[in-house]
Order: structure tokens, then sequence, then C-alpha cells
């Protein structure tokens, strides 16, 4: 299997947990949706809202893991949109983004040979320049739910500068951000190849109200960060935490920092956020 920046590009161990944690995360987020949709009709603001889900797949990949055996992302999405959304009339808008040509090639054709009532887009190209053609084209997308979800294969393939311009952008669009939070230390600390944010600070520069974080697995921390200005998704059974408690400022405590980070530190990140 190819390394990339230290890590594997599909973990046997934590792939399969990530892809479960991924489909129940989507259909949730897409149930709430749907909620949250008939509450502003039930009180009459429609005017507030449009019936339209956007999903992004920012790291999409080609729809199927075939070492595996397990759907990729976007195909997870397209199927939670076909069996939520649809029966809703709530309508799917799914951008699948992908740089490289092989990847991208396989998920089109993947896509085309489908049979969901909707058409995906695929775009191939970088996340961050999709990002910020988004941008020019719609500065404020104020009334649209949704998701967006960052599946990068290592931490320097993370759109940092972008996201906080993105998580603006959509008010009403969740994020969902599979970290690998040992690697992301790694290079993190060496700042003369990649210059990143701690992970705190990331969060803050995303700046959405609530922020969920998954305990982490594994040798290089796989966590999940979840952002939302709307309810919480607070998911103890799949060890989904609310940043703001206990529990989360220790997960947080063990991801942003490393372990000689932490042993020199006094405060608690509760002055750091
Ligand atoms: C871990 S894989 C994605 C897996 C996919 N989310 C799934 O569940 O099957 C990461 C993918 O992101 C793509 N990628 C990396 N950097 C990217 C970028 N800046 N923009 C778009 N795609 C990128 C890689 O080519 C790779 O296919």
């Amino acid at each position: 299997m190819p390394k990339q920046n230290g890590i594997e590009g599909y973990s046997k161990e934590w792939t399969p947990i990530k892809q479960r944690f991924v489909k129940g995360f989507i259909s949730t987020n897409m149930i709430m949706v749907v909620g949250a949709i008939k509450r502003y009709e039930r009180e009459g603001w429609t005017n507030r809202i449009n019936r339209h889900y956007y999903y992004f797949d920012m790291n999409a990949g080609s729809g199927y893991i075939d070492e595996l055996s397990l759907d990729g992302s976007p195909i997870i999405a397209a199927k939670a949109a076909q069996s939520v959304l649809v029966p809703e009339s709530v309508t799917p808008y799914m951008v699948f983004v992908e740089k490289e040509q092989e990847p991208y090639k396989q998920l089109r054709t993947r896509i085309h040979n489908s049979s969901f009532s909707f058409m995906p887009t695929i775009w191939h190209m970088d996340n961050r320049e999709c990002i910020t053609t988004l941008r020019k084209q719609n500065p404020i997308m104020t009334k649209s739910f949704g998701l967006a979800y960052f599946d990068p294969n290592g931490p320097t393939q993370l759109p940092v500068e972008e996201l906080p311009i993105f998580a603006n952008q959509w008010p009403k669009v969740d994020i969902l951000i599979n970290l690998p939070a040992a690697s992301y230390n790694r290079v993190r600390t060496a700042p003369q190849c990649h210059s990143l944010p701690y992970i705190h600070q990331l969060i803050k520069a995303i700046g959405k109200d609530k922020v969920m974080v998954r305990e982490p697995e594994g040798k290089y921390l796989w966590s999940m960060l979840g952002f939302t200005n709307g309810p919480a998704l607070k998911w103890k059974k799949q060890k989904f935490h609310l940043l703001d408690s206990p529990y989360g400022q220790r997960i947080l405590q063990k991801l942003t920092l490393t372990n000689r980070e932490r042993e020199g530190i006094q405060t608690t990140l509760f002055d750091f956020i």
C-alpha cells in the first residue's frame, strides 16, 4: 500500500471504522436537515431556507476501496441522499472533488453507471481551487444546508487556509474532517517543510458555533472533527463528544499537542479557545 506523508492511504484498522462513522454521520446529518427544513416551514420562515442539501466531498477518491471491499465516501453519501433526501423532496446537490486523474476517472464511470435519481457533479481539481472558485461565484450562501467532508491522505493535503473561508461562506453547511492528529503534529513541528496551525487554532479559525471531536484511534491518532452552527451531534456510542465538555477538552489536548509539548504545558485548553 502506498505511503503518503508517513501514513498509508488506507488503513486496515481505521478505514472500516471511518467508513461506518461517515455513513452514520452523513445519514444523521441529512435526517437533521430534513427536520430543520420542516421546522422552518412550520414557522413560516421559508424565505430563510431552500429545499436543497449540498454535499461536498472534498477528497472524493474513486468511490470504492478495492483493498477492503468498501464503498467510498461519495457513494456512501449518494446512497444516503437517495434514501433520506429524495423521498422528502429535498434536492441533493452533490459535488465530488478529486485532484488525481485515475481516481477521478474511476469515480466518473461509477457515477455514470449508477442509478441515482440525481446526477452528482464531479470536479477534477484541487479542493483549494474549488473553494476559491465557489467563493467567487457566490460569496455567501446563507440559505443552503448540507455537509462538506474533508478526508485527505495526509495533513499536508488539508486546505487549512481555505477551510475558514469555506465555513464562512456556507454558514448552514456543516463540516466533517478526518484527521490523523499524530501525523498532523509531526508536520506542524517541522515548519521548515510545511506551515500548519495547531489543531485548536485551526478549530478556532473555522469558527463554527459547535465542535465535536472523536476519541482518537491507533498510533496515528486518527480522529474526526465535526463543525456546525446548528444542533450538535453528540454520539457517545461512536466516541464523538462535544469539544466544549470536560471529556472533549481531554481529547483535544491529546490531539493538539505532542507528548513533549504536553509535558511542558500547565494551562488547560480552555485558555486557548
Ligand atoms: C483518503 S483518500 C479519500 C477517500 C474517500 N474519501 C473515501 O472515503 O473513499 C484521499 C483522496 O483525496 C485526493 N486529494 C488529495 N489532495 C486533494 C486536493 N487538494 N484536492 C482534491 N483531492 C485531493 C487524493 O487523490 C485521494 O484520492
